[in-house]
């Protein structure tokens, strides 16, 4: 078993909120949370990009980490519309997501260019937040692991940095308004072999210090039981977290679980 003391419980706003309603979220958040020791939870944030220097104002000194929803491999260049490695250590961001499903998915970006976004989000000393997942097809074709696998090989092809490197399992089918929430059996088991496939390319003990979370329809009927499972790290939420509340009361169920 590698489940470890500290879990992580983060969200990712997507493409909502503005600047004011980022702040406003985050103060409300912050407040909310302060009482929570860093060594027991890792609690983080990805709002827009827009939203990020208030944000990073917002959150000096906080325990709440602070992420970015993509960034370019390249540091500068003709990249009409991206965002470097540069712009991004110049707001002191923490870490930046790769590889989400709607990237992967609506903006078609390969398993290539997630790997050389990953070397270049470690290489500047971020934390590279991996998202890995299968789409419904791939599910019912009984492929899921070989997919997973694929997708964790090429995105961490080359990478050696495993301190600042974590794995979220965010399966298509699972995810947004029209996502089936994954039963915790099957997360269970699907993160039990990514662990074995983390552990092929870092070896055992470097494996078992990278946190694998899981994303998709985590709501407070399934909260408990997810991060109830041996191999379940932590959990990537969206909808249910984007009130500061509601993601506060999610915080404190698992919370509460762990000391049942
Ligand atoms: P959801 O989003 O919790 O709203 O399904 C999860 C995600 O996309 O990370």
């Amino acid at each position: 078993m590698t489940k470890r003391g500290k879990i992580y419980l983060g969200t990712n706003t997507k493409m909502y909120k503005t600047i004011a309603e980022t702040e406003k979220y985050l103060k409300e958040l912050e407040e909310l949370t302060r009482d929570i020791p860093e060594e027991t939870a890792e609690l983080f944030v990805i709002p827009s990009y827009t939203s990020l220097p208030a944000a990073r104002e917002l959150l000096k000194g906080s325990h709440i980490r602070l992420g970015a929803q993509n960034m370019c491999w390249e540091e500068q260049g003709q990249f009409t519309g991206e965002i470097s490695p540069l712009m991004l250590k110049e707001l002191a961001i923490d870490i930046v997501e790769i590889g989400h499903s709607e990237r992967r998915h609506v903006f078609r970006e390969t398993d290539e260019e997630e790997g050389k976004k990953v070397s270049a989000a470690l290489e500047h000393g971020f934390t590279a937040l991996l998202c890995v997942g299968e789409t419904l097809e791939q599910r019912k074709a009984g492929i899921s692991d070989e997919v997973l696998s694929i997708q964790l090989k090429m995105g961490l092809q080359g990478v050696t940095e495993h301190r600042r490197l974590w794995v979220a399992y965010e399966p298509v089918w699972a995810i947004g308004v029209n996502g089936i929430p994954a039963a915790e059996e099957y997360v269970n088991e699907r993160h039990r072999r990514m662990k074995r496939v983390l552990e092929e390319l870092f070896g055992r003990e470097k494996a078992s210090v990278i946190p694998v979370l899981y994303g998709g329809s985590v709501n407070p009927g399934n909260v408990v039981p997810l991060i109830s499972q041996p191999w379940v790290d932590g959990l990537f939420i969206g909808r249910s977290a984007w009130k500061a509340e509601s993601f506060n009361r999610l915080i404190r169920m698992v919370l509460q679980s762990r000391t049942e």
